[in-house]
């Protein structure tokens, strides 16, 4: 396979840069390169830099004027969603009965999860992102379209089955021995076949029997590398609800905990409303927490303490988390994530941001050892952006020739418009806008 490089502005984190954009965090090239061999990346750097045999010999990818990112990582999603992006508020558990549980219910059919889940893939990648994690429905075969549209665009993407055996529609209820053994079998499946991972996935405590979350727990012990998903203390009246259905437990944290469901590769979509104790809780056991600002504006559920989270150790992904987030494109949702860290006076700097876009989502889902930035050897998902892809792009843009500014402005104004090519392993998936150059 001939190698490919791409050229253009590049740009990649080798850690959080922290609230003070520590420079020695990333590496920029006004003028770089990301070369490409059978997949993974085999170098980058300054574009001044490649030997003239090196060149000749690839299929060189002229994205001059474009800024070449990792691909973005969208830590927590739910693809069956899709259809109710943006249907009226109220907040979260009125939400789940009125919306969330009908659109999912319709699932059992294997063609609308084929068709959804082709549909939503197609867009996460015309959005540049290439990694997600995403939540199917209670059906199985929710599971298989979305584990087979993943394989068919070799995506790296890690997903799960819903386990809901309470407080749901019995259309959308397993019970707990049924539940354990659908994930099984979906385990043995999907689990480490191409780039797919899986993810037991109890949908949030409420929605599980104490038996459920035993079992869940179980399995997550029970074979290597498999993920947990599920979400926490989004919502006031969600926290108050688990206290009730758990008093033996000390707070919401405490039930996933007790049941064996924190550990590394376990992520958490949310964690709004915790205290320093769970923090440290987090931490120490190495669990994860997907920040979805765009959704917790939209359900009116909080303002999530990202530089709290970071201030205790915890690792923190940027999500969507679509159908309550608005956007499958996770530029806006670094938007909406700068303001809502301003509600919190703590202003997300511009350079940490687009490392929660990218290396840190790789850091979250325990991913950086294959995927986050341009190391030697990782995977070569890319997402090359246009700066300028709109009017008011431009016209802001111009004048401007700090790299914060410019990344800034690109995050708070751009949007999917502003995708002009995506790269999963190497291949380019994505073209919205002509290609570059003469
Ligand atoms: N909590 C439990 N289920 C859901 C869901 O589908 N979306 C959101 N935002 N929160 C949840
Ligand atoms: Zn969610």
């Amino acid at each position: 396979m001939q190698d490919i490089i791409l050229r253009g502005e590049v740009l990649h984190f080798l850690r959080d840069p922290g609230p003070d954009d520590d420079a020695a965090a990333w590496q920029h090239w006004p003028d770089g390169y990301v070369a490409i061999h059978a997949g993974r990346i085999a170098g980058c750097g300054d574009w001044a830099a490649l030997s003239a045999p090196s060149l000749a010999a690839a299929n060189v990818h002229d994205h001059r004027g474009r800024l070449i990112l990792p691909g973005l990582i969208d830590c927590h999603l739910h693809y069956a969603q899709a259809g109710i992006i943006g249907a009226f508020g109220r907040q979260l558990l009125d939400w789940l009965q009125h919306y969330t549980f009908p659109a999912e219910a319709a699932f059992a059919d294997a063609e609308l999860a084929r068709r959804t889940a082709d549909f939503v893939l197609d867009r996460l990648l015309a959005h540049g992102t290439t990694t997600a994690a995403v939540f199917a429905t209670v059906h199985p075969v929710s599971v298989d379209a979305l584990m087979a549209a993943a394989l068919a665009r070799n995506m790296r993407l890690i997903g799960g089955k819903v386990l809901m055996d309470r407080h749901a529609p019995p259309a959308l209820c397993d019970s707990a021995e049924r539940g354990a053994a659908e994930s099984a079998a979906l385990i043995a499946r999907w689990h480490g076949k191409g780039r797919l991972a899986y993810a037991v996935t109890p949908r949030f405590a409420p929605t599980s029997t104490p038996r459920q979350l035993q079992l869940a727990g179980e399995l997550y012990a029970s074979t290597p590398g498999l993920y947990v998903q599920s979400h926490l203390a989004e919502n006031r009246a969600e926290c108050q609800w688990v206290a009730q259905l758990f008093p033996g437990r000390s707070d919401y944290l405490d039930v996933y905990r007790h049941y064996g469901l924190l550990g590394p590769r376990c992520i958490y979509g949310h964690g709004i409303h915790l205290d320093a104790a769970q923090r440290q809780l987090l931490a120490a056991s190495g669990t994860a927490l997907a920040f979805c600002p765009s959704s917790n504006l939209f359900l009116g559920s909080g303002f999530f303490d990202y530089h709290a989270a970071r201030q205790a150790g915890v690792a923190v992904g940027l999500a969507s988390d679509i159908g309550a987030g608005t956007s499958l494109s996770l530029i806006r949702t670094l938007g909406d994530a700068y303001k809502v860290s301003q509600c919190r006076q703590q202003p997300l700097p511009p350079l940490r941001g687009w490392y929660l876009a990218t290396l840190a989502g790789a850091e979250a889902l325990r991913l950086e050892h294959c995927l986050g930035n341009f190391a030697v050897g990782k995977e070569a998902d890319c997402v090359v952006l246009a700066p300028a892809a709109t009017p008011e792009l431009a016209f802001r843009l111009q004048g401007v020739t700090s790299l914060a500014e410019r990344l800034f402005a690109l995050a708070t104004l751009g949007d999917e418009r502003c995708v002009a090519a995506t790269y999963v392993a190497g291949q380019q998936v994505g073209r919205s806008v002509p290609p570059a150059g003469p």
